[in-house]
């Protein structure tokens, strides 16, 4: 059953950014964007490079450094090829300060 992971603190994430955190071995990353925290997949569908670490936010879209896929970041969706797959999104949540993942 999916239960909330303590994954960090939420000041970590500014806004506009997007930081990968361990949730009890699942990469996850979360962003924040216009103050909402989104959780999803750190792994890209395409090759699995790291999404947080080098991508780029743009709005609430995640462009992979590695080949330029990206990912809609609210619902996983794949937006721009060579990655067709979604990539998995989590509830997120801050409680007193820190930062909680569903998986
Ligand atoms: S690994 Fe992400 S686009 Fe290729």
């Amino acid at each position: 059953m999916a239960t909330f992971v303590a994954v960090g603190r939420a000041d970590e994430v500014g806004e506009g950014e997007a930081k990968a955190f361990d949730a009890n071995g699942t990469p996850v990353a979360v962003a924040r964007v216009d103050g909402v925290l989104y959780a999803f997949s750190d792994v890209c569908t395409h090759r699995r490079c790291n999404l947080a670490a080098g991508g780029e936010l743009e709005g609430t879209e995640i462009v992979c450094e590695c080949h330029g896929s990206s990912f809609s970041i609210v619902t996983g969706e794949a937006t721009s090829p060579p990655a067709t797959e979604p990539i998995a999104t989590y509830p997120v949540r801050e409680v007193d300060g820190e930062l909680q993942v569903e998986v």
